[in-house]
């Protein structure tokens, strides 16, 4: 049963259709809040006794809210509580084109699920699933016809995040995609279609983040304090690997970790890392617990002193690492510095210099010192990738002295600019994590997982990162992400940086990660 267009509250064109719901948790209710919000008759329906009636209520309130915040008209508003139906059975649902199941994540429960559907329902409705982590395919595979099961992948909260996945299973028609795909572009949420492989798209694109922050904390090359720090304010991040894990819990995302690692056989790029089962078996969750990778008061986030350094040492000689690619801004920075304090001067001479100032693309500051012949007690290496002007990352050798370390830190934090240091490392924070989710991305599009445009809007708008990842890899240069990871590959002997095959054709032919294969 479909409406006619012009029963629309928000006088839209779109068709408007009846749709099911189940499940009323979480994303059960957001699901219904969109639905209605997009002018739909909504049925829904939960096993619990009186779970659906609650939900009413409940959007009821998050509707009135939009109401009293002036982003629903009172016409809208009062037309909403006659397409909102709680059904206490399943059967009430028996009129829906569409359904969308949000129940517990549990395959059995869902099969089950689909089985009664699909005795319910007319042949020609769509049933989809929000699951996210079973497969679509063994979902639909429980069916009389699965060419009609789909994913229908929302993120939480479901009204605010503006994209959800749709994933056709292997059997799925192509009629389902576009049937589910119009529903999302009707309410003003971008609908991106994914492959059915684990964490579909999103959340595949996503463990770059969380599994290169947690191997930069094994390695001690930084805390996760720093390493959230630098990802927020020199690369732009919301918020850091670490704020991240505690928010969600790290119950439910050691779960994820172990699940998406499983699913791709054991891939080592995805594999989680030893940091985490301690902690999940000692209850330090996160926010929840008050106390994960932060302590919390609270809601409140303990926050730490940043590092303290003594003042910079009158006088001190520092030599720029002529062969630097950026040697121009750092010598530039290093006479604003001088300026600023009065107290540097810069020599031509590694040899008569007090502070060795390098830049290492694909190598750690120790092995380049040796390489090039430098003394690496006297040596630190700056980040170049983010640019000077938001925060600046300092890598010490394996060697450096602790005075050197100050006066560098002192150095480069002369105008008021935060400056983190760290331990040696082949890439620094930003490098590192750049490279690896730039490197997921190359192996989603190379495996046609879903296309170069919906990857970028699936990352920006539900991962709400800066930058979609390919359009991120190009403003690197993709030359410099493939260094950073053969380097990477080499220092640690370890197939997780491999590069993708994507990443380096476009790299060889100076072509941008944007260009998609010819023959799609
Ligand atoms: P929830 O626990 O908040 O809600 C699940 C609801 O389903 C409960 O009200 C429960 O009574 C009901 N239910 C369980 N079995 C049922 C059945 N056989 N028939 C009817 N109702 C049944 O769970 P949540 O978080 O809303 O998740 C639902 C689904 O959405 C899961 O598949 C989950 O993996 C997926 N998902 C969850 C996200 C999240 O951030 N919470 C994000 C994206 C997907």
């Amino acid at each position: 049963m479909s409406l006619a267009a012009n029963e629309s509250y928000n006088g839209s064109d779109m068709l408007k259709h009846c749709v099911g719901v189940v499940g009323t948790g979480t994303m059960g209710r957001g699901i219904i809040q969109l639905l209605l919000q997009a002018g739909h008759e909504v049925y829904f329906h939960d096993a619990t006794p009186g779970a659906a009636a609650k939900a009413a209520d409940h959007v009821l309130g998050m509707l009135r809210r939009a109401l009293d915040k002036g982003k629903m008209s009172s016409a809208e508003f009062d037309a909403t509580p006659g397409r909102m139906h709680a059904c206490d059975a399943l059967a009430g649902l028996a009129n829906c084109d569409m359904v969308i199941e949000a129940i517990v994540e549990d395959l059995g429960v869902k099969v089950e699920l689909f089985r009664k559907l699909e005795e319910l329902l007319a042949d020609s409705s769509v049933l989809a699933t929000n699951t996210s982590s079973l497969l679509v395919s063994a979902i639909a595979a429980g069916c009389r016809r699965p060419e009609r099961v789909a994913g229908l992948h929302f993120f939480n909260p479901v009204p605010l995040m503006k994209v959800a996945e749709v994933i056709p299973g292997v059997r799925t028609d192509a009629a389902t995609v576009a049937t589910l795909t119009a529903l999302i572009g009707g309410t003003g949420h971008r609908a991106v279609i994914a492959a059915d492989q684990p964490g579909f798209l999103v959340n595949h694109a996503g463990r770059g983040l969380y599994t290169e922050g947690l191997r930069i904390v094994e390695e001690t090359v930084a805390s996760p304090a720093q390493v959230d720090t630098v990802l927020r304010n020199a690369a732009g991040f919301r918020m850091g690997p670490f704020e991240l894990l505690d928010l969600t819990g790290l119950d439910v995302s050691g779960k994820v970790m172990h699940s998406i690692y499983e699913q791709f056989q054991h891939e080592p790029r995805f594999r989680p890392s030893s940091l985490v089962a301690p902690r999940i078996a000692a209850g330090l969750f996160g926010r929840k617990t008050a106390r994960g990778w932060y302590t919390y008061l609270g809601d409140k986030k303990e926050e730490k002193d940043e590092q303290a350094f003594p003042a910079l040492p009158a006088g001190l000689r520092v030599w720029l690492d002529p062969a630097a690619d950026d040697e121009a801004a750092m010598g530039e920075l290093l006479r604003a510095g001088a300026v600023h304090t009065g107290a540097v001067q810069r020599v031509e001479q590694a040899s008569q210099a007090d502070l060795l100032v390098v830049q290492c693309w694909g190598s750690d500051a120790s092995s380049y010192c040796a390489a090039q012949g430098l003394d690496a007690t006297r040596c630190v290496a700056l980040d170049p990738l983010p640019g000077f002007t938001r925060h600046r990352t300092v890598m010490l050798t394996a060697t450096t002295r602790a005075e050197s370390r100050d006066a560098a830190a002192a150095l480069f934090s002369f105008d008021g600019t935060a400056v983190t240091v760290i331990n040696d490392s082949c890439g620094f924070i930003v490098q590192r994590v750049l490279a690896m989710i730039v490197n997921i991305a190359c192996d989603i599009a190379q495996r046609r997982i879903a296309s170069v445009t919906d990857i970028e809007d699936a990352v920006t708008l539900g991962l709400g990162y800066p930058h979609g990842p390919l359009a991120w890899g190009d403003r690197i240069g993709p030359a410099r992400v493939l260094r950073i990871l053969t380097g990477l590959q080499s220092s640690t002997g370890e197939h997780r940086y491999r590069p993708s095959p994507w990443l380096r054709r476009r790299a060889a032919l100076g072509v941008s990660l944007l260009s998609p294969e010819p023959m799609r």
